[in-house]
């Protein structure tokens, strides 16, 4: 939030972001277990760094995302986008922290990641996680299109380089819908897939990232050099 209070008003066309979803367990004791605890099954073989931020409780988490979605605001432009990842424990706390915020809430957009998420036994295949769609009022009237409100996509290990990370296309669809050549903020930026979407869609992007393992995932990831 200090970066995003340095930056001028409406300098984006949108936000585009995966912050922590402090969620994982059905008590606080379960949800304040380590990302790498809750997000990873022990049989897992590749070693991700862990992340900050994931262990608020539901009125801290509500809190902190109403700020952070104030300073979102800000930075978009009129008739712009945020679209933030969520899953099904912290979809009813993420609308009404937008909302709160002041962005006009669209709809949902779900993320199908397929059948090879992993089962659990006795329940229903805990398959999506969603995508919360809001504009800073009026939406565009000159945008003459009508993109496809879901998005049916595997998690590809290649293409994971987060433990949380989300896939490139998923990315990508998002922001059909934006004009070309837009400015996109990622303030949540992990392994940097949003950064690497909008660079393949001919947009322009700024990420923001707390962790340095993660930083310089991202920074490598898109072929950066780091000043020294
Ligand atoms: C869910 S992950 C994003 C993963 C990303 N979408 C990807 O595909 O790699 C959320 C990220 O937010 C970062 N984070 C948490 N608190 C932050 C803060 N206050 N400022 C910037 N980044 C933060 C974490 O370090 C973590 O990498």
């Amino acid at each position: 939030m200090s970066l995003m209070s340095t930056m001028p008003d409406g300098s984006y066309d949108a936000v585009i972001t995966d912050p922590p979803y402090a969620t994982g367990g059905t008590s606080s004791a379960a949800r304040a277990q380590d990302p790498r605890v809750k997000y990873q099954s022990s049989t897992a073989l590749k070693y991700y760094p862990t992340f900050a931020n994931d262990c608020r409780d539901q009125r801290t988490h509500l809190m902190w995302s109403v700020r952070w979605m104030e300073q979102a605001l800000r930075l978009t432009r009129p008739g712009g986008w945020l679209m933030v990842f969520s899953d099904w424990r912290q979809l009813p706390i993420t609308s009404d922290a937008l909302q709160i915020a002041g962005w006009t809430w669209r709809g949902i957009i779900p993320w199908d990641k397929t059948e090879c998420c992993r089962p659990q036994l006795g329940t229903y295949r805990n398959q999506a996680e969603y995508v919360l769609t809001a504009t800073r009022g009026g939406i565009d009237k000159s945008v003459r299109l009508c993109p496809p409100g879901v998005v049916r996509e595997p998690i590809r290990a290649r293409d994971k380089l987060h433990l949380t990370g989300k896939p490139v296309p998923v990315m990508e669809h998002l922001m059909t819908i934006l004009p070309a050549g837009s400015r996109i903020l990622d303030p949540f930026a992990g392994s940097g897939t949003t950064l690497v979407a909008a660079r393949n869609k001919g947009h322009t992007a700024v990420g923001i990232e707390l962790s340095s393992d993660y930083h310089r995932i991202a920074t490598d990831r898109l072929g950066l050099v780091l000043p020294a």
